[in-house]
């Protein structure tokens, strides 16, 4: 089944959600700072003119509240015939609400975007100890990440 549980919905990110606890799930994955509504309204708008390249869902519970989110990034290359690919990110499923599945209809629902978009794979980074929450979603473990910190 792909239904999440009773209650809780899944749609795209709204502007709103800055003062929808959004930014508070994202800090269950990584540092978040504490960007005003300014910042925020123009990062959101910036990717919102370009709503073909980013999709960025979330997860509201019963109270709307956001408890789970994610991105698919579309890439376009010359390689592949023009090739598309989807590049996931920042998943975050609040502390408290982590065990229900909602991580995996996340992904799920972005793998899915992906693929009507016509990407012809999805690709992301993860630790570890995150490896079989991804294989559970249907992911196999490729390559190696390099990274540069500035
Ligand atoms: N290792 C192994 N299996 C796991 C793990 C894990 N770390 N996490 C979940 N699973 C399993 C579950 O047990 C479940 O298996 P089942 O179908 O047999 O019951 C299945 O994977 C689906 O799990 P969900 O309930 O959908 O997972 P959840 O909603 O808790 O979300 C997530 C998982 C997103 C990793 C969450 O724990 C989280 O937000 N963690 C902190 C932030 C984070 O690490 N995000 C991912 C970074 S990588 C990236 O963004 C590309």
């Amino acid at each position: 089944s792909s239904s999440l549980p009773e209650g809780y919905t899944v749609r795209p990110l709204r502007r709103s959600d800055y003062k929808n606890g959004f930014l508070d799930t994202l800090r269950v994955l990584t540092t978040v700072g504490e960007p005003t509504l300014a910042e925020f309204n123009a990062r959101y708008d910036f990717m919102y003119s370009r709503n073909d390249t980013y999709y960025i869902l979330v997860i509201c519970n019963e109270a709307g509240t956001v408890v789970g989110t994610g991105a698919v990034i579309v890439e376009r290359k010359f390689i592949h015939n023009m090739g598309l690919v989807g590049h996931i990110e920042d998943i975050a499923v609040a502390k408290n609400q982590q065990g229900k599945k909602l991580g995996l209809r996340i992904i799920q629902a972005l793998d899915y975007a992906a693929e009507k978009v016509g990407c012809y794979k999805c690709i992301l980074d993860c630790s570890e100890a995150n490896e079989g929450f991804y294989v559970k979603c249907g992911f196999k473990r490729a390559g190696l990440e390099m990274a540069h910190y500035y």
